[in-house]
């Protein structure tokens, strides 16, 4: 029989963005027990993973300020998503654990020893979100004016992960050797330096930690312009994309799966997974009520606005909303704009108001999901067949992140996912990247 199942991973952010929803205002995401609770309701319902996102400046490109991001909890403050990682891999036995580390900010060694701390606290289920970041705030907060140009960040990235990858294996499997005999916990030939000289970074290595039980962990990435797709074709074990429509999913995914092959790579072993936001309810009305309630959300508009100005590092409050939005390009996130203009590879121009590009942009993401379980299930699953795979990445629409919202779908849509067969119904494996390329 055909495996019709396709992987399942959810987006969240570790902040106060959901504060002010109606089901999500209390209590407050600090001391890290919300994300407990929404990381066994995704065990239970045999998610992949759970990424954390992360970014590291309050942004202020909206308006110019951080008043509006401020004010409103959009995007910031945001915890250190690291020590999250620990507590929720410590208290859960299957579930992938994805944080989000910037190539640009951290050093590659200190990278290197977090992530095989962090594989082994999550006993082999740590994965890495590589980003090479995009916001000139953070760039000024790590002394530096802005953010090197897309390519650079790429060319710094390749090295970064190659330097990486060397340090986690300077380790062979078989150095400790525990022998109580001989009084040895470590062979110390089997323990090597890296002696890495390259165009941006030198380690001399060997890594100060004993080697990681996926001997690294999976990467995870999210290249949308065509440099970023070439670097997720030739690293990932699980790609993210957000893009529009089921040709705009087919399209990308054909995409970085022939950059793969070129780069030697089986494009099997790369789970592609498309952002999406279901609106679940327990009938038809009712989820078409909530979408629209979501849409008449105090400031959607400008929220939606600012966070999106955020992602591609634009001002789009300049811009007026009954207008079609004149040709853009960034040195931010290209996939994002794309998404958000509609213009991405596969999508016909048009020429749509900003206000209507904003209507669209929220809750639909890459497909419109609104109905009760079984319909949702069943585009889902149409959606994948046209496709080809590999699974969604769920997120909350316009990036909340509430119990009542997890539970709909972890205890609502997964199940009629299961019984058509398109989910896992438990795990048969240890590890993060093994749970990846179980089907
Ligand atoms: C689902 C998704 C999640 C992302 N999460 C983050 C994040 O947490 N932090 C970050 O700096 N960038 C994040 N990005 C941006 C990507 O790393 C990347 O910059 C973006 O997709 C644009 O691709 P490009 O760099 O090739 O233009 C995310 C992108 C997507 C699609």
């Amino acid at each position: 029989m055909v495996d019709r199942r396709f992987h399942l991973g959810w987006f969240v952010h570790f902040g106060a963005q959901s504060w002010n929803e109606p089901l999500g205002s209390a209590p407050e995401p600090w001391d890290g027990n919300l994300h407990l609770d929404l990381a066994r309701a995704m065990e239970r319902a045999c998610f992949d993973y759970m990424l954390i996102e992360d970014t590291l400046s309050i942004p202020s490109v909206y308006g110019g300020s951080n008043a509006f991001y401020l004010k409103h909890g959009i995007m910031a403050p945001k915890h250190d998503p690291a020590p999250l990682a620990a507590i929720l891999g410590h208290q859960t036995k299957h579930l992938g654990i994805v944080i989000t580390l910037s190539t640009t900010f951290y050093p590659p060694f200190m990278l290197a020893r977090l992530a095989a701390t962090l594989d082994h606290l999550t006993g082999g289920r740590f994965g890495w979100n590589i980003v090479t970041s995009t916001e000139d705030a953070a760039a000024r907060n790590f002394g530096m004016t802005e953010m090197p140009p897309r390519a650079l960040r790429y060319d710094m990235a390749n090295e970064y992960v190659d330097l990486v990858t060397k340090l986690l294996g300077s380790w062979d499997p078989d150095a400790v050797v525990r022998d109580h005999a001989t009084d040895t916990y470590v062979d110390a030939s089997k323990v090597h330096p890296v002696h890495h000289e390259g165009r941006f970074y030198r380690s001399e290595g060997p890594l100060n930690t004993v080697r990681s039980p996926q001997g690294r962990p999976a990467f995870i990435q999210a290249g949308g312009s065509p440099r970023g797709r070439e670097f997720a074709g030739k690293h990932a074990d699980s790609i993210i994309a957000t893009t529009n429509g089921i040709a705009g999913m087919k399209a990308y995914r054909d995409d970085v799966r022939a950059h793969a092959e070129r780069q030697g790579r089986d494009p099997d072993s790369i789970k592609v997974l498309f952002l999406i936001a279901p609106m679940i309810a327990d009938t038809m009305a009712e989820a078409r009520t909530s979408y629209e309630r979501v849409l008449a959300t105090p400031h959607y508009t400008e929220r939606a606005l600012a966070a999106f100005g955020s992602f591609v590092d634009i001002d789009l409050s300049q811009f007026d909303l009954d207008q079609p939005l004149p040709p853009l390009t960034t040195n931010g996130e290209q996939g994002a704009l794309d998404k958000f203009t509609q213009t991405g590879i596969g999508q016909a121009k048009h020429d749509k108001t900003l206000r209507q590009l904003v209507r669209e942009s929220g809750t639909s993401s890459s497909l419109e999901l609104v109905g009760t379980p079984d319909h949702v299930a069943e585009l889902m699953g149409e959606a994948m067949e046209a496709v080809g795979g590999d699974g969604y990445l769920i997120t909350h629409p316009f990036g909340g992140l509430t119990r009542h919202y997890v539970l709909g779908i972890t205890e609502g849509l997964v199940p009629a996912l299961q019984r058509r067969g398109l989910a896992r119904t438990a795990y048969s494996t240890d590890t993060l990247r093994e749970t990846l390329l179980e089907f």
